[in-house]
């Protein structure tokens, strides 16, 4: 009978998330929708330093430009918006975008959206959360991996290309992906009070 009634309960509530998650879509926050806007701009940024250094000198130039201007740029944008701003991932090449509990959850909680069908372009992530006496409002979205991003980050990169991986990130955990797997994630958060 308990075990009945547990059934019943996951299979109504996992009926009414997408239901919710639209209702979401429909009456997003102003944090949110202020979130969304500073992924944007983030990863514009991130992604014209990444094309231009590719197009001018390849993944070699692009890499040592990924190494110096990544921190600077989430520094920019956060510092002009007033929110803290990053990037972080389940395998991470920068031990400083490590994953704290929070944002290891929300990760996870990614790959499960994924795995059951779930578009990465519209997944998002928010909550206010409790820390210490302080309520803070916190953000996540996925980065999928595309075509580009397998060069340094795939199966199969190139040796020079490992070889330059390592010295600048000798723990480095963020190879092995495929086109339109979760790369990572943009991070976001907010002191409300
Ligand atoms: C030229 C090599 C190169 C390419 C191509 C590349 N990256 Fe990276 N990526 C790096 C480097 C170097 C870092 C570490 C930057 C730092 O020090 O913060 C990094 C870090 C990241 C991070 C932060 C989390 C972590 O692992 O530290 C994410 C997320 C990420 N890359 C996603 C992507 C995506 C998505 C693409 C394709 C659009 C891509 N990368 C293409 C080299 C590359």
């Amino acid at each position: 009978m308990k075990s009945m009634s547990i059934k019943v309960f996951l299979v109504s509530t996992l009926s009414i998330l997408p239901l919710l998650a639209s209702a979401g879509e429909i009456a997003a926050s102003s944090d949110t929708l202020e979130a969304r806007s500073l992924v944007k701009s983030f990863g514009s940024d991130l992604k014209h330093v990444l094309k231009t250094s590719m197009k001018s000198g390849g993944p070699i130039k692009a890499l040592a430009q990924c190494n110096i201007q990544a921190g600077p740029i989430a520094e920019k944008n956060s510092s002009s918006s007033g929110w803290d701003i990053g990037r972080t991932s389940l395998k991470v090449r920068n031990e400083k975008n490590t994953p704290d509990e929070w944002e290891m959850k929300t990760l996870r909680q990614f790959e499960q959206r994924k795995a059951a069908g779930e578009n990465l372009k519209t997944m998002e992530y928010a909550e206010t959360v409790k820390e210490g006496d302080k309520l803070v409002y916190r953000y996540m979205k996925p980065i999928p991996t595309a075509g580009l991003c397998v060069t340094c980050h795939g199966s199969d990169v190139a040796e020079e290309i490992t070889t330059k991986v390592k010295s600048l990130y000798p723990n480095d955990q963020a190879t092995g992906f495929k086109v339109g797997d979760i790369r990572g994630a943009f991070t976001l958060q907010k002191i409300m009070n």
